[in-house]
């Protein structure tokens, strides 16, 4: 079911916007970036960082993906999304051009003016960087308003790092330090070859002033928020979003529970207070 272009009634966040893939383009061997245009100017899409949508594409159903771009910029909805299954399959098969639906925003969201005049860490692995990377658009975007910024990237291999095409520009912004990892290099591999938790145990950050931001597979997880309070950050220093244990991101399938908390219902972003007992079951 699609909301029609001219349905200007009183919106209901079950039927999909209609909208229209703009752009496609290939990140990683099995991750494309989608930007879609809402077919009618007049619906609303406002998000902020770290919020998730629905992106269906008709035929296959449907299902939930966080937000890789900026609300403010007005270039789209941009949407990282790695190829593991049908909903998905079928969204990589599209071609710019091609119809699809999308809902939302939905979910909790990073407080970016909390976070002012601190120094911010943004550390992710894989495809768990996407949600980060509005994070890093808007503390670049307004870069006076912030300290430090501290950017850990790390995938499996380099062909896996989503946003190589963006480093360049990150590394040049002021007081900004990319650090590069991955599992396995190739011949031309500058980078670091180590874990993420290890690249963090290694650069020591101080705690101080600090803000740690971190997504990526459970396991990366886990231990680099152990890793963040050995080195002295406080519970309420480090935040994660949790998306990546979404499966309907509806509150029906109950395979999305940190303890007593439902990601898709009271995330995905979770500071490490409200998690800090149930971090062994990542
Ligand atoms: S993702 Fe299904 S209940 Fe949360």
């Amino acid at each position: 079911m699609v909301r029609e272009a001219t349905d200007k009634v009183d919106v209901n966040p079950f039927v999909p916007f209609p909208a229209t893939l703009s752009r496609v383009v290939d990140l990683t061997p099995d991750v494309k970036l989608f930007t879609l245009e809402l077919d009618n100017p007049e619906d609303e899409f406002d998000y902020k960082p770290g919020q998730f949508g629905f992106v269906s594409a008709y035929g296959s159903g449907e299902a939930p993906f966080g937000l890789t771009s900026v609300a403010y910029r007005k270039e789209g909805l941009h949407f990282a999304i790695r190829r593991v299954g049908t909903v998905t399959n079928s969204l990589h098969q599209l071609e710019p051009g091609a119809k699809v639906g999308v809902r939302g925003p939905f979910g909790n969201f990073f407080p970016m003016d909390d976070y002012k005049g601190k120094r911010i860490m943004i550390i992710g692995g894989g495809i768990g960087f996407a949600p980060l990377r509005p994070v890093i658009t808007t503390v670049l975007d307004n870069r006076k308003d912030y300290a430090e910024v501290v950017i850990i990237n790390g995938a499996r291999t380099p062909q896996d790092l989503c946003f190589a095409a963006e480093f360049d520009d990150w590394a040049k912004a002021p007081n900004t330090k990319i650090e590069l990892t991955v599992d396995a290099a190739d011949e031309n591999w500058k980078g670091r070859v180590a874990l993420i938790p290890d690249v963090v145990a290694d650069l020591k950050p101080s705690p101080e002033n600090t803000i740690a931001v971190i997504c990526g597979p459970p396991i990366m997880i886990r231990f680099t928020l152990q890793g963040l309070k050995k080195l002295g950050f406080g519970d309420d220093q480090i935040v994660t979003t949790l998306e990546g244990k979404m499966k309907c991101g509806l509150g029906k399938c109950f395979r999305c529970n940190v303890g007593e908390k439902y990601v898709c219902r009271d995330g995905p972003v979770f500071t490490f207070e409200q998690i800090s007992g149930f971090i062994e079951q990542f």
